[in-house]
């Protein structure tokens, strides 16, 4: 059930590679910065309905999509450009896509599988139980490598590497909200679990969950 480069198999997507190519990001919208900034706001249910793999693709891409190839540069602002964050994708409930844990590589617009199986419930419960990520349709987590800002900066990269996370996830929230999609930062959880969870190398270290569901009409 996993879209893959390598081809498909009779109409089912094949998992062969373990690679999905993500749609190209949309460059335009209806709605303007100032009305998402406006229409922000942190929500913590969702329906109980399948994200597109375009809107996933979209909120990666806003997330850390490289916007300068040239240099590599990103949606986000990185200090010296070190870029320390990796971006997993825990995909609960997307059209077309299997559940699973995934690292979304930046490169090439596409994700990695990196193991099978819905993980929102043991995510969940790394984070005081908390239902928004057991009721977001995907989760994405933001996973810190200290090493690539503070070998440039020493300690003081360490401050850098927080304050890019929040530019990550700002991405993150307004591009759902011009996706009409509603999200929630996650800060409340415990380090070790998640990484656990998530079976993450040990030099990354997840800094932010942030839950993403198609919302109930206001
Ligand atoms: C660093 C940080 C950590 C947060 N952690 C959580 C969390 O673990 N769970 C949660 O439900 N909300 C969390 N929030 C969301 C805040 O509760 C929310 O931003 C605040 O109530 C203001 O509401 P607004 O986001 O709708 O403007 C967090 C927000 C930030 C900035």
């Amino acid at each position: 059930m996993i879209q893959s480069e390598s081809g498909l198999e009779s109409g089912m997507l094949s998992i062969q590679s373990n690679i999905v190519k993500l749609p190209e990001p949309r460059l335009d919208s209806s709605i303007s910065v100032e009305q998402a900034l406006l229409d922000r706001r942190s929500m913590r249910s969702y329906k109980n309905q399948p994200l597109t793999i375009a809107e996933v693709g979209q909120l990666l891409w806003a997330a850390q999509g490289i916007t300068e190839k040239s240099r590599g540069f990103r949606t986000a602002p990185s200090a010296g450009a070190t870029f320390p964050f990796e971006v997993y994708l825990i995909a609960g409930n997307v059209t077309g896509l299997s559940a699973g844990i995934y690292q979304y590589d930046y490169h090439h617009h596409r994700l990695m599988l990196r193991r099978e199986g819905d993980f929102r419930a043991k995510l969940s419960e790394s984070a005081l139980g908390q239902s928004s990520i057991t009721n977001g349709a995907i989760n994405i987590v933001l996973a810190g490598i200290y090493k690539r800002t503070t070998q440039r900066y020493g300690d003081r990269g360490i401050r850098y590497v927080h304050i890019e996370a929040g530019h990550i996830a700002q991405n993150v929230f307004l591009q759902a909200v011009a996706l009409g999609l509603g999200s929630v930062p996650i800060g409340a959880f415990n380090d070790n679990k998640v990484q656990k969870a998530l079976d993450l190398p040990k030099n990354e270290i997840p800094l932010y969950i942030l839950p993403v569901g198609k919302i109930h009409q206001k």
